[in-house]
């Protein structure tokens, strides 16, 4: 079934459209959690536990601090023979510091959600995992749109963690039910089959309006459609933040700078989008619904929150929609070769999610007076295409044991940007955000789920 799907041509397309536990124990928990906090489950053996985490490889990816690899970076590109170095100097992150700054919730229980079998019926899982138990003041009924899909999913998880009542709204054009299956039937929990284009009444504190597909291969198959959810969608959703006062937060992109001038890209920048080009239809949907938060901010005081995500990458990425990431390595996991478009010079920078949905919820949660102004939310390590396609090679081959791809290159994609690099002081100064994912720890933890599914999949 595996290697059908992967050689679908849904797959050949998205190719097409690219370039562009170690547990923490709970007493860990505690000490930094308010002591009106407590971890429960709700279905509440009080010994409940998880299923313990499939062995996804024999890398010791999540707990080793000294053997990480490091790659040379942020140099711009003179030339696509770029020698990668694995030099052995990549202290890594602590399993402390993977207590994460936004919820003191670790990574491990975390992983532990998206590696649970997503085949597996909800109505099979005996136990929910646990969640604390918020007081009413402090419990926060929250809406996320688009919450079945990749990011969506992780801030639910992350959402329901902490312990809020947590409303998710999909349409399912590019998420999964199976992405947010761990909390159906969870009494903090409702997902709703919803299409944000029509408006909708619901009574929440808080909305992350992320609704939206966001690989090339998603939003140019229905350019039209991809508007109007750019600007229905979010019109739709500042109304409902209008009428319930409640905060939202716009998943803005990068790619509102469109092929970039400017380098980095500051918040200030005003971007250099081709109107007509084939990606005009996700980036200009995007500086509408910048446009929209921002004239609702002035004219209706709603409170507004707007995250500039650069490239996101991870766990429960579609393996089918052409990003850059899932193309490479699925294409090394099947020992493939790597197709980069164009000559490699171009430079991306790449997140890992659960960087992402920390500075989401930082950004949501924060009362500074200049907080409503957009905030880039990227890692602003900066890698070519060449550079990064090699180093999912070595990745791959660390984690599988086996990797001979090859790196081919293609025509270039039109209007594909030829640099991206966020400038993060302001997500620095004003949230005290900053990535704390390597781009080597997250592309492992990444490398082993993939390979996971591939293997649930071909079973
Ligand atoms: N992942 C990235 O690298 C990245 C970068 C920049 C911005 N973003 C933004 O973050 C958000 C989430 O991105 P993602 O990577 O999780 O994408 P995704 O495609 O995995 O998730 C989008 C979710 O929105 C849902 N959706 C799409 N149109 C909808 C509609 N009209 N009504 C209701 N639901 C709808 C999809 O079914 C899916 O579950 C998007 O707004 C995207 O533009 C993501």
């Amino acid at each position: 079934m595996a290697s059908q799907n992967l050689k679908s041509p849904v797959v050949a397309a998205a190719a097409a459209a690219s370039a562009s536990a170690q547990t923490i124990p709970s007493s860990t928990i505690s000490t930094t959690t308010p002591s009106s906090i407590s971890l429960i489950s709700p279905s509440d053996p009080p010994n409940h536990s998880f299923p313990p985490p499939p062995a996804l490889s024999t890398s010791s990816s999540s707990t080793s601090t000294s053997t990480s690899t490091s790659y040379s970076v942020s140099a711009p590109p003179s030339n696509v023979n770029v020698k990668v170095s694995l030099t052995k100097t990549y202290s890594g992150t602590s399993e402390r510091e993977l207590l994460h700054m936004a919820s003191d919730i670790s990574y491990a229980d975390l992983k532990r959600l998206y590696t649970l079998n997503p085949l597996a019926s909800s109505t099979t899982t005996a136990k929910y995992p646990a969640v604390r138990a918020l007081n009413p003041f402090q419990k926060k009924r929250i809406l996320v749109t688009g919450g079945a899909g990749f990011v969506g999913s992780h801030l639910v998880d992350r959402l329901m963690l902490m312990g809020h009542d947590v409303l998710c709204i999909d349409n399912y054009f590019t998420g999964h039910k199976a992405n947010v299956a761990q909390w159906i039937g969870h009494p903090n929990f409702e997902l709703i089959r919803h299409d944000v284009i029509d408006p909708i009444m619901l009574e929440v504190d808080q909305i992350y309006h992320l609704a939206c597909p966001a690989s090339p291969v998603h939003y140019q198959s229905n350019p039209v459609k991809t508007l109007k959810t750019g600007f229905l969608g979010t019109y739709n959703m500042l109304g409902l933040a209008k009428r319930v006062k409640a905060r939202i937060l716009i998943a803005s992109t990068s790619e509102i700078y469109g092929d970039p001038l400017e380098h980095p890209q500051r918040e200030s920048y005003w971007g250099n989008v081709n109107i007509q080009g084939p990606r005009a239809c996700y980036d200009e949907s995007k500086r509408v619904g910048e446009t929209l938060a921002y004239s609702y901010m002035m004219q209706e005081q709603v409170d507004v929150r707007v995250a500039r995500i650069f490239n996101t990458y991870g766990p429960r990425m579609n393996w089918n929609d052409g990003r850059v990431v899932s193309n490479f390595i699925l294409q090394a996991l099947k020992n493939e070769d790597l197709t980069v478009y164009g000559p490699g010079d171009s430079t991306r920078s790449f997140q890992y999610v659960i960087d992402l949905v920390d500075g989401l919820i930082e950004l949501m949660n924060c009362e500074e007076p200049t907080a409503s102004e957009p905030v880039n939310i990227g890692n602003p390590e900066e890698y070519t295409i060449s550079q990064f396609a090699q180093i999912t090679i070595d990745l791959v081959k660390a984690v599988t044991g086996k990797c001979d791809s090859r790196i081919v290159y293609l025509d270039p994609l039109v209007d594909d940007p030829h640099r991206r690099r966020p400038d993060t002081t302001r997500a620095r100064e004003l949230l005290g955000w900053r990535p704390k994912w390597s781009v080597d720890r997250g592309m492992r933890e990444t490398i082993e789920y993939f390979k996971w599914q591939v293997e649930i999949m071909s079973s």
